[in-house]
């Protein structure tokens, strides 16, 4: 696992837009995981910019988000504002669970076939929860688990409660397995700010612990670590 070091938010997300934004550029096709949340917003704007600026094409571009909440479209809505409506990339290249699903295990299983179809994902941007959570695998999951519904931790519930004033917060979602993410072929985890401290210190002091899920990122042999000052204030 590397780490690379940055002081703040801000430079976080300049770093991770440039990393990401290099795939993008010097790939003929590619496969990008994304992520929702807080900390890869400003990864966001900057893609949104560079985009623009260097008139950047993202007809090879192919995307498969984490999660999403069931019975919500929350983050389809999240990533048609905040990077699909800024770089032009064709609609039906972007996947989402579908948390509206009538039958979710079906959309699951879905879900599973549209990596599976796309040829895996090449590189995974990943945030991390309070509680070492990564995509909605939540303290306990299993690492074999694939895509599947869960139910989300008072932790996890109340440190996205702010983005629901519109609707009401629903307690489930259909995130990607433990399993599905370690086939990345590459993973980019962003974590900004004291209160993911104990998660990263966890994931780089810690063992291998289901109850932080993020700790399996070891075993992973492609994994780069973009961390700001707080978010490292407990690593020796
Ligand atoms: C989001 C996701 C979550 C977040 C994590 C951190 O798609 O899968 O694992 O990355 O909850 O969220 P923020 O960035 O809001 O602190």
């Amino acid at each position: 696992m590397r780490l690379i070091k940055v002081s703040d938010e801000e430079e976080l997300s300049r770093m991770a837009a440039e990393y990401v934004f290099s795939k993008i550029k010097s790939s003929e096709r590619i496969v990008l995981g994304l992520a929702t949340g807080r900390t890869p917003l400003g990864m966001y704007r900057h893609l949104s910019k560079y985009s623009k600026e260097y008139k950047q094409s993202y007809s090879h571009v192919h995307t498969v988000n984490l999660d999403e909440y069931v019975g919500s479209r929350a983050y389809h809505d999240y990533m048609q504002k905040n990077l699909f409506d800024h770089i032009g990339i064709p609609k039906n290249q972007t996947h989402l669970p579908d948390g509206e699903a009538y039958d979710l295990e079906k959309e699951c299983r879905r879900y599973e076939e549209v990596i599976k179809e796309l040829g895996g994902i090449d590189l995974q941007v990943l945030g991390i929860g309070e509680n070492g959570h990564i995509g909605f695998n939540e303290p306990g999951t299993d690492f074999s688990s694939r895509t599947h519904v869960v139910e989300l931790t008072e932790s996890t519930l109340s440190a996205n409660a702010k983005y629901f004033t519109h609707e009401k917060q629903p307690r489930e979602a259909i995130t990607m397995g433990i399993s599905t993410i370690l086939e990345s072929k590459e993973i980019l985890l962003l974590a900004s700010g004291e209160k993911k401290a104990r998660a990263l210190r966890e994931l780089f002091q810690g063992t291998l612990n289901s109850d932080v899920p993020a700790t399996v990122l070891n075993q992973h042999p492609n994994v780069t670590v973009l961390a700001d000052d707080g978010a490292r204030s407990l690593l020796e």
